[in-house]
């Protein structure tokens, strides 16, 4: 695999070709992702809840995001590397130059952030500064308190016209890439076809350009398995394999499959 840019997934995206995108939190991991040539890594802020044995991503730290982005570059040179700006790390101009500059410097080639219409100035900001940045709709896991759980997100006319609606602003703003995260199978296929930019699913169904999952669930070692996951590593014996036949089945359009999505 050559190594992997923003231009590469516009292309795939162009070309009709969907590509996997995984979790991943060390350099030993990273390594078999780039051997698995899976194009992008997100350095998620769900290394609190794997990792760190917390309940939810509110309690991590810009520090923990900056020593996992650095062990994660160390083991992969092709993959793109997305680090997620944790909760309140850019809730004001300041912090978000400073933080997003941070996990740059750490080896993270974009920076993921979560929310709707309040983040358009942050991105405009970051992106003619250089900085890409990929959006994060849907269930919103650094929003959780205010959410009141873990939920499906833009069930009804009004809150689906609303992440419609959201998601061409954050495109028009600049983001390079759009997370849609446990939304209903359709409203995820209309956002994917209405956007130029690369749409990456994670319990959105099977119509995003790309899709992602935490490298702990498909390994099978979550304590919980999401209903839009799948056990890769049982169903092949070893982690080497089911990074690959994640990556094979993404590609072919196989995973996820109808049973992993939300009507
Ligand atoms: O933190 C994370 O791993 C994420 C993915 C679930 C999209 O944001």
């Amino acid at each position: 695999m050559k190594a992997v840019t923003i231009n590469t997934l516009k292309t795939l995206k162009i070309q009709g070709e969907k590509f996997p995108v995984i979790t991943a939190y060390d350099a030993s991991f990273s390594r078999l992702i780039e051997h698995a040539g899976i194009e992008v890594m997100l350095v998620g802020d769900s290394l609190g809840n794997v990792i760190q044995g917390h309940g939810s991503t509110v309690p991590v730290t810009m520090d923990d995001m900056v020593y996992h982005t650095r062990a994660v570059q160390r083991g992969n040179s092709k993959s793109l590397i997305i680090a997620d700006l944790p909760f309140m790390a850019y809730a004001t101009e300041e912090q978000t130059m400073a933080n997003a500059a941070e996990l740059m410097q750490a080896g993270a080639h974009m920076v993921k952030l979560e929310g709707g219409a309040w983040l358009e100035e942050t991105i405009l900001m970051l992106s003619e500064r250089g900085i890409p940045v990929c959006g994060h709709l849907g269930l919103t896991p650094q929003s959780v308190n205010k959410l009141g759980g873990y939920k499906v997100q833009g069930k009804d006319d009004e809150a689906a016209d609303q992440m419609i609606s959201d998601a061409h602003l954050l495109e028009e703003a600049g983001i390079d890439l759009l997370v849609l995260e446990c939304v209903p199978s359709a409203l995820a296929k209309q956002i994917t076809d209405e956007l130029q930019i690369p749409v990456i699913g994670i319990g959105a169904g099977p119509d995003t350009d790309a899709q992602v999952l935490v490298i702990y669930d498909m390994l099978g070692i979550s304590p919980r398995m999401p209903k839009f996951s799948k056990n890769f590593l049982a169903e092949t014996g070893s982690v080497e394999k089911a990074l690959s036949a994640y990556a094979s089945e993404v590609r072919a359009g196989t995973f996820p499959e109808l049973e992993h999505g939300f009507k």
